[in-house]
């Protein structure tokens, strides 16, 4: 029986040891991981799941739950935080309506991440928004940026 999967489970048969490939491609198609894809995997190319888990879950690149549309990276490295990357985290999560512990909204809209430092200090504080740089930014100038995202 033909899988969703079996396009990606096909380039990767054959060569033995590379997950980080498969979930590579699993996550460019999908925006991320599914569970049943893991299991998928595990099954077919008769790896054990926690095998597949293990890399998915030591690399941060891999996301095991749908991601928001647009993504906001907050800068956590010291230099960002002496200059207030946590109250600019609060303001954001506030704004797009996330709760502090929560990284995605409901409507899949925002993804908030947390990085350590993004090798920009003299900017800090550091927040990327869609891949798009922001240093040395107000609170109240990231909002702005976000509120014109949400129009
Ligand atoms: S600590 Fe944020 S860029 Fe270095």
């Amino acid at each position: 029986m033909s899988n969703q999967y079996d396009e990606i489970i096909t380039k990767y048969r054959f060569e033995e040891g590379n997950i980080i490939s498969l979930l590579q491609d699993t996550q460019n198609k999908f925006g991320f991981i599914p569970q049943d894809a893991i299991f998928y995997f595990a099954r077919t190319l008769e790896i054990p799941v926690s095998q597949i888990y293990g890399v998915a879950t030591f690399y941060s690149q891999f996301y095991l739950k749908p991601r928001g549309k647009n993504r906001i990276t907050v800068c956590r490295g010291t230099a960002c935080h002496v200059k207030g990357s946590e109250r600019i985290l609060m303001k954001i999560k506030k704004e797009i309506g996330l709760d502090t512990h929560e990284d995605t909204t409901a409507g899949l809209e925002f993804s908030v991440d947390e990085v350590a430092c993004v090798g920009a200090c003299s900017i800090a504080p550091v927040v990327i928004i869609n891949n798009k740089m922001y240093g040395k930014s107000s609170p109240d100038r990231l909002i702005k940026e976000i509120k014109a995202i949400m129009k």
